[in-house]
């Protein structure tokens, strides 16, 4: 027997095909069965007709408990009203495996429970479709940079020396001698630029943080490229074209997966035909501490404003969930009132449970701008900030030196390294850093020192400089914070297939 796939259904309209999946939803109505049969291609609702099917056939479909499997054979009808825009109209029903009672029912469950379970979790819709926008990304990421001639090389997860740092380091064991897991490929990166010229690497990067905030994983995957000849600027407009690529693609490909998630497209619009601004490190801590307008709109006067609206809000929504409580504890409603004014509830409920952590975070927000200290690095919060006030990424550049990493070129003004921060709107912050690279060979010496790192580890990244040095540029950009940006999710864990973060590391 020939199957199709879900995701195929448009080729054999008023056909009949077999499918074989999951149930992954089964509603009952007067002789007939609803299944949303999901097949890791798509969903698609499989109508079962008592008058249409053999007894036998409707008592399979009975059967079906959630998560069974089955291949259900059927009419393909039109109907842009369904998931996936196609209905099955059942011939029959064959039972592969009847699943025992699934642990993850309708219910709404709390975020623990769902992430023990993060390996029936990813059968849900909103799962798939994040993770196919995932795909989508990953392989736009590929044709973006192999068709601006970028050559495709991995750097080592096994390393002997500390790029960004030495406190966020995991340590292993390679042969009786400590080597860390890599927290960028950069330096390699750099080296393969000097060899071919223009590279991109992409892989797990590592990260140790005790962080436990939404955009902190402990493993991830990363996309660096590193290219000979590219100054600040240049690098920035590869930033741009590369971002504008990949969200022209998610838009393209992932209509239905946003649909899914329900993310309003019209910043995802706007950051492929708007230009991105571009500010200085200057300019971003003036906007932060509101002593510079963007728009007419200030840092602190709009986050007051914000939390005014916020609790005003609440104290409707809390108003309303007491109404409709009262409504159903008097008793007079019917059964389908007393549903739906339920379901009402449970959507205030939510909208409730993220108003209060607003009403929590702003007044930090407004105190840590406030009280922010020129020199500083941004932090999460001073990211949220500034990123409120746009509706498509910025740029920051040029930095503190202090406060970056050893490798960053020095700005003809010393105060400055040349590195440079994406920073994702509405309050998403930091998906991108990188920069220039120091082509004097004495002030990274200079620099190494100071951020006291072993001189030995790094002869080799010297002899770049020493044999035919040449300006250079690079970035990294991070594939999960990426991710909960443009599927607009409250926290980095729901990017990737199993996270692995900070009290985290199964399933
Ligand atoms: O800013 P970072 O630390 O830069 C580097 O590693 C450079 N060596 C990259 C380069 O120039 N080749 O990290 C780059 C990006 C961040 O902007 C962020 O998107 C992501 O990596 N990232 C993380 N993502 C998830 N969890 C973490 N703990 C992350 N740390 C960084
Ligand atoms: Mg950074």
């Amino acid at each position: 027997m020939k199957t199709v796939s879900i995701c195929d259904l448009s080729q054999h309209e008023g056909k009949e095909v077999t499918l074989q999946g999951w149930n992954s939803n089964k509603r009952s109505g007067k002789g007939l069965y609803f299944i949303i049969l999901r097949d890791g291609t798509g969903f698609c609702q499989c109508v079962v007709d008592e008058k249409n099917v053999s007894a036998g056939v409707f008592e399979n479909a009975g059967k079906l408990t959630m998560e069974s499997s089955c291949r259900i054979t059927g009419t393909v009808v039109k109907d842009e009203k369904q998931i996936g825009g196609y209905e099955v109209r059942a011939t029959g029903v064959e039972i592969i495996s009847i699943a025992e009672e699934y642990p993850i029912a309708k219910k709404e469950h709390g975020v623990d429970f769902l992430m023990d379970n993060r390996h029936l979790w990813l059968r849900t819709q909103r799962q798939w479709a994040i993770m196919k926008i995932r795909n989508t990304l990953i392989f736009s990421l590929h044709r973006f940079f192999q068709e601006e001639g970028f050559v495709q090389m991995d750097a080592p997860i096994f390393t002997g020396n500390a790029v960004e740092g030495t406190s966020t380091l995991f340590e292993t064991d390679f042969y009786g001698k400590p080597a860390y897991l890599s927290q960028s490929g950069q330096l390699y990166g750099e080296a393969m630029a000097m060899a071919f010229g223009k590279i991109y690497t992409f892989g797990p990067t590592f990260r140790a943080e005790k962080s436990k905030t939404r955009r902190h994983l402990s493993e991830f995957w990363m996309i660096e490229p590193e290219m000979a000849f590219y100054d600040l600027d240049m690098n920035m407009d590869l930033i741009e074209a590369m971002l504008k690529h990949l969200v022209r693609a998610v838009l393209l490909e992932c209509r239905e997966e946003l649909k899914l998630i329900n993310r309003d497209t019209t910043i995802l619009e706007n950051v492929v035909n708007k230009k991105f601004p571009r500010l200085t490190y200057e300019e971003a801590v003036r906007i932060i501490k509101g002593e510079q307008d963007v728009n007419g709109k200030n840092s602190i006067g709009s986050l007051e404003h914000d939390l005014a609206s916020t609790q005003s809000r609440i104290a409707e929504v809390k108003k309303e969930i007491l109404e409709r409580e009262e409504k159903i504890a008097g008793g007079a409603l019917k059964k389908g009132e007393i549903n739906f004014n339920q379901n009402k509830i449970d959507q205030l409920k939510n909208e409730l449970k993220d108003l209060e952590e607003d009403e929590r975070n702003i007044p930090q927000w407004i105190q840590s701008a406030k009280s922010f200290e020129f020199g500083n690095d941004l932090g999460g919060s001073d990211e949220t900030v500034i990123t409120r006030l746009f509706d498509v990424p910025i740029m920051v550049y040029n930095w503190p030196h202090e406060v970056k990493a050893f490798y960053l070129k020095r700005d003809a003004d010393p105060r400055w390294a040349k590195g440079v921060d994406v920073l994702a709107p509405e309050g998403y912050g930091e998906i991108v850093g990188g920069g220039e690279r120091e082509t004097d060979i004495n002030l990274l010496i200079e620099k190494i020192n100071e951020h006291k790192l072993p001189m030995q580890a790094f002869e080799w990244y010297l002899d770049l400089r020493r044999y035919g040095s040449v300006p250079h540029a690079g970035y990294g950009l991070g594939l999960e914070r990426l991710i909960a940006w443009l599927c607009k999710l409250p926290h980095v864990r729901e990017t990737i297939p199993f996270p692995r973060m900070y009290g985290r590391l199964e399933p």
